[in-house]
């Protein structure tokens, strides 16, 4: 048996799988985020560790853990924990959709130096520079900085004992030489940091400590149990659905949108705000655009029109070729193309006919062209993405995923029912982290494939073009 722990933004979740990677048991433990400004996004990680003691209990309810042979993690990205020289939390976690470090980033994204070496544009969601907005509104606190870890390797602390991390979550600190695969000392040293604060590094797939006995003993885990290095979740994700190689691609509809192509080489294009990140498996890496809001944006409409997702998008029939009112997702700024914290989203087009279901259908395809942006931001970048694995919540509706697949003109396969996310992922990397085995990670079975409706495609397009348009003119006004 092999554990996949998966630390969301909205919920811890815990995934055993068998030998064959069949689901043996899974336990989840809700999350909320602390908004205390306009802008800020925070979660307390002792919150963190009681959700793992909670998903640990109600597995080890059901499941002996004395099988367990290996231990993977994932997490959301990005986050900033900082702990004292006792190991003590200093401020509660800044999350990777915070953006009130958007000037400290910006400033240091004017030094070309750190794209050169990290490969990325320096986003305010990024961990540097949430450090140094700390080092210039705080620097009481700054100065008390003896660790940085992020979110899911913070867990790992608690779990081992041991400070490390793994590349694909290490790349989007700002702080990786995300060629060579290791600590940048220039650019920690542009933060008035060190190696000495930072974790060690191993590959997403090699063992990173083992199970703390104490730990172990509290929940029946047997003998040392290694785990991995494991990987940030969109890595993660990219394990759990075989996205492994060149040409490989997923979309995520999730809190965040995603779209995510697995690389053989180091090709960075920070130009088009495209993150260029390692994989979870040595010498590969990966490229993404991120969109804030997916199903962010969806939840929020539905909350203000007093409804549910899955009631609004069940309600919108056969697609339909976008009508009128556009609606612009970046109701917390955007990061690929746009890179601005301040940037806000909008509906426009807006008529008499306008009605709930008009609304809904505009804020889907809102987010899939915001998608399709992404599609063209990788595409300058050298990756063009042919087809692609659909996940994420958003991918349970059957509208949705043809609008995303019209707006970005590519089949979608979605799997068979069952869980390929980041928790999955993450229990493949425990298993390969405990046999040496990296081919396990294979593709799930395809349930079905969304083709693009052709018959739609140029209205598609036209209404792609009026997207930018407006997304252009939002920028003007932010
Ligand atoms: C990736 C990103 C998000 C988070 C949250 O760069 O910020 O996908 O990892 O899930």
């Amino acid at each position: 048996m092999y554990l996949g722990l998966d630390l969301g933004t909205s919920g811890l979740k815990a995934l055993l799988i068998d030998e064959d990677q069949n689901p043996i048991a899974e336990a989840t433990a809700p999350l909320t985020v602390s908004r205390r400004h306009v802008g800020w996004s925070e979660q307390d990680p002792a919150d963190w560790i009681s959700a793992a003691e909670h998903v640990l209990d109600k597995l080890a309810g059901t499941v002996d853990l004395s099988g367990v042979k290996g231990i993977g993690l994932s997490g959301h990205m990005h986050g900033a924990t900082m702990l004292d020289a006792n190991d003590d939390v200093l401020w509660p976690c800044i999350l990777w959709n915070d953006t009130r470090s958007s000037e400290q980033a910006s400033a240091m994204d004017g030094d070309p130096i750190w794209r050169a070496i990290s490969g990325n544009i320096v986003f305010p969601g990024f961990t540097a520079p949430k450090v140094q907005w700390m080092r210039e509104t705080h620097p009481e606190v700054f100065n008390r900085i003896s660790s940085v870890l992020l979110p899911k390797d913070y867990l790992r602390f608690w779990l081992t004992g041991e400070k490390m991390s793994e590349m694909s979550d290490a790349a989007g600190t700002s702080w990786l030489d995300t060629c060579s695969r290791d600590w940048s000392d220039t650019l920690l040293e542009r933060s008035g940091l060190s190696r000495e604060e930072m974790p060690g590094l191993v590959e997403g797939s090699q063992v990173s400590g083992t199970l703390r006995p104490s730990l172990a003993a509290r929940w029946g885990f047997s003998g040392d149990v290694p785990v991995a290095g494991g990987a940030g979740d969109n890595a993660a994700s990219a394990l759990g659905m075989g996205v492994v190689k060149s040409g490989q691609a997923f979309v995520s509809l999730g809190t965040s949108g995603v779209l995510f192509a697995a690389c053989d080489g180091f090709q960075p294009d920070p130009e088009t705000a495209v993150h260029t990140f390692c994989h979870a498996l040595p010498d590969m890496w990966h490229q993404m655009g991120v969109i804030l809001a997916a199903t962010d944006a969806l939840n929020w409409w539905a909350n203000l029109v007093g409804s549910d997702p899955v009631s609004l998008t069940r309600e919108l029939g056969a697609l339909q070729a976008p009508g009128a009112t556009a609606f612009l997702p970046y109701l917390g700024g955007e990061r690929t193309p746009l890179n601005s914290a301040s940037v806000r989203g909008g509906f426009v087009g807006l008529d008499h006919a306008t009605d709930r279901a008009a609304g809904t259908r505009a804020v889907l395809e809102g987010v899939a062209f915001a998608l399709a942006d992404n599609r063209d931001a990788l595409a300058a970048a050298g990756t063009t993405v042919e087809s692609c694995v659909a996940v994420g919540g958003g991918s349970q509706s059957e509208y949705w995923l043809q609008v995303v697949a019209t707006a970005l003109n590519i089949p979608l396969d979605v799997p068979v029912g069952g869980d390929f996310g980041a928790a999955f992922g993450a229990a493949r990397l425990g298993m390969i982290a405990a046999t040496g085995d990296a081919s396990i990670a294979v593709p799930p079975p395809i349930k079905t494939t969304v083709e693009p409706v052709s018959a739609l495609s140029q209205a598609f397009q036209d209404a792609h073009a009026r997207f930018r348009e407006a997304a252009l003119h939002m920028m003007e006004l932010s």
